[in-house]
């Protein structure tokens, strides 16, 4: 067994010109996550996350050759960034992003290569129809979000809505989108009003919001837009609740608000103060190390690495990106947020949602159970 694997290493060696990795060496993954520019702190948390697992499989004796790019939270770095990954440093798979507009280009470049591509945190529902069969992704898709914060806000009564809408993010756009057909559905209704990312004045679509005198306005944006618009409206929105989507879970967001009366509630992920005891262990782990609690992208950026190793260890070559990429929609696994089974036809679990509301920092309000 052993002078056959010798003998295999060595056929490798001189028959591919010598630039194969011995099968032994370490696993090469790229990690491209948004580590400057607006949504900078998705990338912080999200790389965080992934260096707990990291040290995690190491205790294990499960090591990886990790790479992080930054795609500066533009959807043309993260393309430049995937092709730079794959071209000059040959890695294996790739984890990223968080932006859904920006992961569909990392997905897209890794079609082309032939590269497996997991995203922890991107839910726009046709990434990973638009990524292929090697595209995975571990968080829940926006369908499913949409009608979480669509029920959630019928169920408290709430029967007219305005949707406050980033026309430059195909996340903000499906989301809200998918948000219409469920509030629609149980008998509300709704408009959009509109934004694009970068704006820092939103004094016309606060009025425009306003003047429709709605029961709830909707956020299907980013928190570096959604935070200053609601500061900005101060009293013109008074009274008025606001729901989001996970775009706004970052730890930045109650300090971008500042000193509201508004209720707000958002969908996400994970919540660190969740009342499940893993969730508390990791929560005051990360605290520990970097000094503030883990939002969503921490949870996720830690169980995607995990995911990963999870679907490595059932590969026979891992550096097969077939193989790799077919573990990978195979996988069942629970994770810090939540279980997650991959087999399903766009290789996107069918997860639990939190809802958080906005109160000083990110405070878990309660569980929503996954679609069935
Ligand atoms: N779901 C968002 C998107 O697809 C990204 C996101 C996830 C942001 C989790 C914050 C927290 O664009």
């Amino acid at each position: 067994m052993k002078l056959g694997s010798l003998l295999v290493g060595l056929v490798l060696l001189t028959g591919c010109g010598g630039d194969k990795e011995s099968p032994s060496a370490p696993l090469k993954v790229g990690a491209i996550f948004p580590m400057t520019g607006n949504t900078a702190t998705y990338g912080e948390e999200s790389w965080n996350g992934i260096q707990l697992a990291w040290d995690d499989l190491k205790a294990q004796g499960i090591h990886f050759d990790l790479k992080l790019k930054d795609e500066k939270s533009e959807s043309q770095t993260a393309n430049i960034q995937t092709k730079t990954l794959i071209e000059n440093d040959g890695v294996n798979v790739i984890l990223g992003s968080v932006a859904s507009s920006n992961t569909l280009q990392i997905m897209l470049a890794a079609k082309e290569a032939g590269i497996p591509v997991i995203t922890p945190a991107s839910t726009n529902d046709t990434l990973t129809e638009q990524g292929g069969p090697l595209a995975s992704r571990i968080c829940f898709n926006d369908s499913f979000q949409g009608a979480v914060l669509a029920n959630f806000a019928l169920n408290e009564g709430w029967r007219k809505g305005v949707a406050v809408v980033d026309k430059a993010q195909v996340y903000s756009t499906g989301l809200a989108e998918n948000i219409r057909k469920a509030f629609e559905a149980g008998g509300g209704t709704i408009s959009f009003e509109y934004y694009s990312s970068g704006d820092t004045d939103f004094a016309n679509t606060i009025q425009n919001v306003a003047n429709q005198k709605p029961q709830v306005i909707f956020f299907s944006g980013y928190y570096p837009e959604g935070g200053p618009m609601i500061r900005q409206a101060g009293e013109k929105w008074k009274g008025v609740p606001l729901v989001a989507g996970d775009g706004f879970d970052s730890p930045e967001l109650p300090k971008l608000v500042g000193d509201t009366s508004a209720d707000i509630f958002l969908s996400s992920h994970f919540a660190a103060d969740a009342p499940d005891p893993k969730v508390q262990e990791f929560a005051k782990r990360y605290e520990e190390r970097f000094g503030q609690p883990p939002g969503a992208m921490a949870g996720l950026g830690y169980d995607v690495l995990l995911v990963l190793a999870d679907a490595v260890k059932r590969c026979k070559d891992p550096r097969d990106p077939e193989e790799l990429g077919k573990a990978i929609a195979a996988t069942k696994y629970k994770g810090i947020t939540g279980y997650m089974d991959l087999s399903t036809p766009d290789r996107t679990p069918r997860k639990d949602a939190v809802i958080v509301k906005v109160e000083g920092g990110l405070k878990f309000y309660r569980a929503v159970p996954a679609a069935k």
